[in-house]
């Protein structure tokens, strides 16, 4: 593991609108920075950044964190890879390797492709070999995507045997179901996570008897396939060079073209694209070429995500070749220098989905018109959004103000920056005492955890009472995610937390909690008739209220005698 105190000086040194600006544009509002939120698509802010505290907030999706999450959420980074990835900034040096999460499992991946990588390239691998050869695929033009072959009488589990990797943990990766090894007879394609590491694999059978004809790892702690995508470790340099990537919807499709130099491209893995998916690809471009299949489920499928895109805020391109052609096909049967053509060509999402939706009724037309600018008005950058505005009120003659009108109408509510769910008043407390935790031995004073009510805010403070330290980065382990944004808006909203402040609400509090407790003890003994009990509870209230005004009792007992006495009669 890193040393405690290396994560504390990286921490400290960190600024975390430094971190965050990075990818995300943010505006000082106030003491806090305010942004448009990668974590979800949405037209107006509510992505906060506090350089105090060193967090961040969503009040629209409600992700927050330090800037530890920020990097683990965004660059899909592992605990220590994102403290190396932060101590790098501030040169700082560290190994590590060590306390990787799920290290077994990217072990147990990593070992699975160098033994289908082997096998590629020996006599068990003949079969993937000429599969390769017939479908013209250049082994050493893409060695950076470590291809394999899976061999029809298996060999995998004999092999992570030898390398010390038992059943059980191939059964964690997804790699054998049930005594079987997962991939037979199939060439197989790594899949990487941004940082490089393998992370599941796609397989695809032989020969076209094996069903189904693809086959992906199933999800694991370390593989979802709606976040990745196919590709993009490899490219994502080019994608950030050339602000363009060209979307394509197969993995043959992706390195047959790769291999002819096209070193900017993604897949889905084999799912349609994702919000996720697009998301991520707005970070390193911001311009997206679909070159999907030339027939109706890909026009299909280019619809859909043309208006993932537009949400993401990228520029949307469209490709498009002929029926019965994909990209793979298409550039095996007429050259990359054809497709570079048609790439030139390509037309805007508008012209596009002009083309594709034969609109031979007017009512067929009407729909397209409402379509179309439906998308439009989900155009962030204002000068783009204007032009298209003005084109389609052009190419459909309809008044700009029409258009502008009929976007109102169906423009969703903005999600508002404020509090939906309300924060009770121990969840503010604690809000206070995680802000303020350098004072935390003021809170270990004066608390116990029976002073919470909240089931989860008591099993927190519990467990602040056991550790020794507390980071936000690790709250996330600690309470549900309910919680965890309801406590992670309060602090984003709350003063800093002074010793004085801190005491101030401490007292306050359990002089709340004191004063419900007696109160109830009181009605109780109201109903029972037992006068001594209600009299003392009288007393008690009496006291707690002398207590929170911090009066002298001399003083107080002139000034609350006849408030108590009222009370009394109630
Ligand atoms: P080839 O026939 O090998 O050229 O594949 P293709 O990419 O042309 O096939 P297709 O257009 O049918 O599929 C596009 C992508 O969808 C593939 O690369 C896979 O990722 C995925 N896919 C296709 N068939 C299957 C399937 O049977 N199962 C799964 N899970 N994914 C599939
Ligand atoms: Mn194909």
């Amino acid at each position: 593991m890193i040393e405690q105190d290396k994560i504390e000086e990286i921490k400290r040194q960190t600024d975390i609108v430094d971190v965050i600006g990075k990818y995300v544009q943010l505006r000082k509002m106030g003491k806090n920075y305010r942004g448009l939120c990668p974590f979800h698509t949405e037209k107006n802010p509510s992505f906060y950044v506090n350089p105090e505290k060193g967090i961040y907030y969503c009040f629209g999706c409600m992700k927050g964190g330090n800037a530890i999450n920020f990097l683990m959420e965004y660059e899909k980074l592992d605990f220590p890879d994102a403290i190396k990835r932060l101590a790098n900034n501030i040169g700082i040096e560290i190994d590590t390797t060590k306390g990787l999460r799920y290290k077994e499992l990217y072990e147990a991946n990593d070992l699975a492709c160098q033994f289908y990588a082997q096998c590629i390239v020996s006599e068990v691998g003949r079969r993937g070999r000429e599969y390769l050869n017939r479908r013209k695929i250049n082994l050493d033009r893409l060695k950076e995507f470590r291809l394999g072959y899976a061999p029809v009488s298996g060999g995998l589990v004999q092999f992570m045997r030898q390398k010390g990797v038992n059943f059980a943990r191939l059964q964690q990766a997804g790699l054998v179901t049930s005594n079987r090894e997962l991939f037979r007879d199939r060439l197989i394609f790594p899949i990487f996570s941004l940082s490089g590491r393998v992370i599941g694999f796609g397989g695809r059978g032989i020969d076209d008897n094996i069903h189904p004809k693809y086959l992906n790892s199933p999800e694991t702690p370390i593989f979802k396939k709606g976040e990745g995508l196919y590709g993009l470790y490899q490219s994502k340099e080019h994608l950030r060079a050339k602000g363009d990537v060209l979307l394509v919807e197969g993995y043959f499709d992706l390195l047959s073209v790769y291999q002819h130099g096209f070193a900017n491209m993604c897949a889905p893995l084999g799912t349609s694209l994702t919000e996720h998916q697009a998301l991520l690809l707005s970070r390193f471009t911001r311009r997206v070429t679909i070159l999907f299949d030339g027939d109706l489920s890909g026009i299909k499928a280019a619809l859909r995500a043309i208006g993932l895109l537009i949400d993401a805020g990228v520029d949307v391109y469209v490709a498009l070749l002929p029926e019965n052609s994909d990209p793979d096909t298409f550039i095996n049967t007429n050259g990359p220098q054809a497709l570079e053509q048609l790439l030139e060509e390509a037309s805007d999402f508008f012209h596009f989905y002009r083309g594709a939706v034969k609109a031979d009724t007017v009512n067929k037309e009407v729909v397209l018109i409402k379509d179309l600018i439906q998308i439009i008005g989900r155009i962030k950058d204002p000068i783009r959004y204007d032009r298209y505005l003005k084109h389609a009120a052009h190419v459909f003659n309809i008044p700009v103000e029409t258009i502008k009108r009929e976007i109102d109408q169906n423009a969703p509510v903005p999600t508002p920056p404020v509090q939906t769910t309300k924060v009770s008043r121990e969840e503010k407390l604690m809000a206070m005492i995680l802000s303020g935790y350098e004072h935390f031995s003021l809170a270990k004073k004066y608390l116990t955890p029976e002073d919470f009510v909240d089931e989860g805010v008591k099993r927190l403070f519990n467990k602040l009472l056991k550790e020794d330290s507390f980071d936000i980065a690790e709250l996330s382990g600690m309470v549900d995610e309910g919680l965890r944004g309801k406590l992670l808006s309060a602090i984003m909203r709350g003063e800093p937390v002074s010793k004085e402040s801190l005491l101030d609400a401490i007292k306050n509090y359990r002089g709340q909690v004191s004063k419900k407790r007696i109160i109830k003890k009181k009605s109780e003994a109201v109903r029972r008739g037992d006068d001594i009990t209600r009299q003392e509870c009288d007393r008690a209230l009496l006291a707690l209220e002398r207590e929170q005004l911090n009066i002298s009792i001399e003083k107080a007992a002139e000034d609350e005698q006849p408030n108590g006495a009222k009370r009394e009669a109630n």
